[in-house]
């Protein structure tokens, strides 16, 4: 099921920008959060936890976590974090993504090692 957004952008909004969301795509104005240009565009769910319960965006300060979305490729951005772009191509994320793995220090080599 499709829920219609009930969002509208600030009537003082900035130039307009072009992204995707899965692929399909959507729009935001300079200054805009990638949590605002979801909620913007769609009122369904920006992911689905672990257990598959639907989340979005809901404290918009980086406290809740539940806006995680991949961007560009980068799993568990928060969106609320992060300004919008144009040519952003964001995915809704589904249950637990991998942590990337760090490169090792020299530090940690030499004691490795
Ligand atoms: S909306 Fe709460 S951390 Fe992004």
């Amino acid at each position: 099921m499709t829920i219609d957004s009930r969002f509208l952008p600030r009537p003082d909004a900035g130039a307009l920008l072009h992204m995707t969301l899965d692929g399909a795509p959507i729009t935001a104005r300079a200054g805009d959060t990638l949590a605002a240009a979801i909620l913007a565009a769609s009122g369904d769910a920006s992911r689905h936890s672990t257990m598959g319960t639907p989340r979005t965006a809901y404290c918009m300060m980086g406290v809740c976590f539940d806006c995680l979305i991949e961007v560009d490729g980068q799993p568990n951005t928060q969106a609320c974090m992060v300004a919008a772009r144009d040519g952003m191509v964001l995915a809704r994320q589904n249950g637990a993504r991998g942590l990337r793995k760090l490169s090792s220090t020299p530090a940690q080599s030499n004691a490795d090692g």
